[in-house]
């Protein structure tokens, strides 16, 4: 089963589908091994347009509805979740900017975006990750200008981007109302990438320190209001997180299809494995987990669409499409047996690259905070 698109849509879907099968899936075991950035490869799907997929149509983009996105983000998963991340993730930093930028930043970092940039989005620090109102990097104002001291750590794109959407403190005596919001320019003096991450998955995304050091960006950089820092990247993540959802689904279904693959062929005892209810079961339970972690995430992205809340089923997608993720390839490993942990197959590279996605974007267990405290406030 899939999501439920309009036939256009289903057209895209399927020409991503064709992209993905021939130049990322195989190509991905190669950039897995070396933890290079494959750069070739993101040029190619930038001409296929797949950093534009949520710009709005007045600023250039493709404007597709949220649905679509989870769908084509499933597809780019499939092939390699490294790749799916690399331009989810770029699409974080500008939706900060289309939620609370004005009309001059929308316009220029949407042109900027579309012109071939990544975005990043730069909150955690090595003190500050779950506990993200902890931050210490700081913006203090000068003239026309901000001036930003501080690191940022695990930052997805952050050796890569054009642009990079970065909270710091302009009060640090009001806590998290002192945290501002800002966007800073590749290039600009005292913004250097620091550590780069050896992961243990998605190893084709880009992960890497930032570092601000009396680092000069104009005051028009500034987005929203001084203080509106902490609530502008909680709602970035109330609708990123979501698509983490969207792209954990995609790793599973390849796992429960190459576990199928597998299951069919493998002969033992004179017969298919997957003739054996033990195995038949395992792909059943994993079809029950893929399908309704699906179904978490589309409707989640028809609230967004519909314009309705959504943060408490946007931590219900991430947070349940994670540890799908991570049962569904485990499985997936031990219907391979022996195989399944050589890195001759596929799926111990899928198991690697689940397990990030019960952390980032917030771990699942701040989904299950986020979650309790709708649910005090609704019932
Ligand atoms: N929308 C709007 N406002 C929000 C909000 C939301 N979703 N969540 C909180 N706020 C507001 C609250 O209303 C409150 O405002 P008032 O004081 O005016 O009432 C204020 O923010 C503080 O809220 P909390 O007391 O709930 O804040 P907290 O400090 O306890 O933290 C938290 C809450 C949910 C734990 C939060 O810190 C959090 O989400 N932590 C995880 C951080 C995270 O996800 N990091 C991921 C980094 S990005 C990444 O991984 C990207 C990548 O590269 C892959």
């Amino acid at each position: 089963m899939s999501y439920i698109c309009s036939e256009e849509t289903e057209e895209l879907i399927q020409a991503v589908k064709e992209f993905c099968d021939h130049e990322v899936r195989e190509q991905s075991k190669e950039y897995d091994r070396s933890g290079e950035w494959p750069k070739e490869i993101y040029d190619k799907a930038m001409e296929m347009q797949l950093h534009m997929l949520e710009i709005p149509e007045e600023y250039g983009g493709l404007g597709l509805d949220k649905v679509s996105v989870a769908a084509i983000l499933e597809e780019m998963a499939k092939a390699d979740a490294g790749f799916a991340l690399t331009f989810s993730v770029s699409s974080i930093g500008l939706k900060s900017v289309l939620m609370a930028g004005n009309e001059a930043q929308k316009k220029k970092y949407c042109d900027n975006i579309i012109g071939g940039h990544f975005s990043a989005f730069a909150l955690t620090e090595p003190q500050a990750g779950s506990d993200a109102a902890a931050g210490k990097t700081t913006a203090r104002k000068d003239g026309d200008f901000y001036v930003l001291n501080g690191r940022k750590t695990f930052i997805t794109n952050g050796g890569v981007a054009g642009i990079y959407v970065v909270t710091a403190m302009t009060d640090k005596t009001k806590g998290l109302k002192g945290m501002s919001a800002f966007i800073v320019e590749a290039g600009t003096p005292g913004l250097s990438t620091g550590k780069h991450e050896d992961k243990m998955g998605i190893r084709g995304s880009n992960t890497c320190d930032v570092v601000f050091d009396e680092c000069r960006i104009p005051a028009e950089n500034l987005l929203g209001n001084e203080g509106d820092g902490f609530k502008i990247a909680m709602q970035t993540l109330d609708i990123s997180r979501t698509f983490i959802g969207g792209m954990a689904v995609g790793i599973a279904q390849r796992a429960m299809e190459e576990a199928i693959a597998y299951a069919k062929t493998r002969i033992q005892f004179g017969q298919p494995i997957i003739k054996n209810q033990a195995i038949a079961f395992k792909l059943a339970d994993m079809a029950i987990q893929i399908e309704t972690a699906r179904q978490i995430v589309a409707n989640a992205c028809t609230r967004m669409d519909m314009g309705l809340p959504y943060g408490k089923e946007s931590a219900i997608a991430k947070c349940y499409g994670g540890d799908v993720a991570v049962k569904v390839t485990s499985e997936a490993v031990q219907i391979f047996g022996g195989y399944g942990y050589s890195r001759e197959y596929p799926v111990e590279k899928l198991m690697r690259d689940a397990k990030i996605y019960q952390i980032f974007e917030g771990t699942n267990e701040i989904q299950r905070v986020v979650i309790a405290n709708h649910l005090m406030k609704e019932y």
